[in-house]
């Protein structure tokens, strides 16, 4: 059995203050459900915040990117490693948003990936395609490719201790999720693609369904045999709403 994971992507939100009003009230509401994994992901600079917040308590922490090199003459960039300190567990990486506004590549994810996991964390790889390939119908060539790049950079065992999430593009933040049979047909795809290189981590393999995921879609969505658990974005900002997903899981 694959234990669920919630994981909220706060994206470039919060302040100080909201940040800590936010865990006080996700650390209470965490503390009420059991069997499922909660992870946040707040803007890098909160990360240490977080960390003290969250120091006994069930929900883990998460950071959204992070640089392909350990250290050196990058400027602006932060390392897995780093962030390993810090008490992070998951990073994500090829975002639709990074791959869109920083012209992130199969390659340079899969450089990411294979950066986080020699740091000792578990990468969320992101996966999805745009409306116009969903139109087109070249969704499973756009996600094979995608998972395609980190078998090649990592290996058949790529994706042992790691976590994919399916972000159809078209779905975040559009308020218009992918219906749980649509998501259902993805994530089967995606486990079927991971299990042709290694059938041991496709069976333990986290497929997380990201994009308008609310407390009123989670739980049609979580009934999915291959959907085993979300990847929150907007929702995961309000501790009601993020609450009612992973109560859901
Ligand atoms: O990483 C999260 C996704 O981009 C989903 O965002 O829940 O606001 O649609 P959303």
């Amino acid at each position: 059995m694959r234990r669920p994971l919630v994981m909220g992507n706060w994206k470039l939100h919060g302040s100080k203050a909201s940040v800590e009003k936010l865990l006080v009230e996700l650390m209470v509401k965490a503390n009420e459900v059991e069997g499922v994994e909660i992870a946040v992901c707040p803007p890098l600079v909160f990360v240490g915040q977080a960390e003290r917040l969250l120091r006994y308590s069930q929900i883990a922490l998460g950071a959204q990117n992070i640089d392909v090199n350990r250290q050196g003459a990058f400027t602006g960039e932060v390392a897995a490693d780093m962030l390993g300190e810090f008490g992070v567990r998951y990073v994500l990486v090829g975002h639709s948003e990074r791959r869109a506004m920083h012209h992130e590549n199969d390659d340079l994810v899969a450089r990411k990936f294979e950066a986080v996991k020699a740091a000792g964390l578990i990468p969320v790889l992101c996966v999805g395609e745009t409306q116009a390939e969903r139109n087109n119908g070249e969704t499973k060539d756009v996600i094979g490719h995608q998972l395609q790049a980190v078998v090649k950079r990592c290996g058949r065992k790529a994706f042992d201790n790691a976590v994919v999430a399916y972000e159809p593009v078209w779905a975040i933040g559009s308020g218009q999720a992918a219906s749980p049979v649509d998501a259902q047909k993805v994530h089967e795809f995606i486990r079927a693609q991971v299990a042709a290189q290694d059938p041991a981590s496709a069976q333990a393999l986290r497929i997380l369904y990201g994009g308008s995921v609310k407390a009123s879609n989670a739980q049609a969505l979580f009934m999915m045999d291959d959907v085993d658990g979300a990847l929150v974005g907007g929702a995961s900002l309000d501790a009601q709403e993020f609450s009612g997903i992973f109560n859901a899981a």
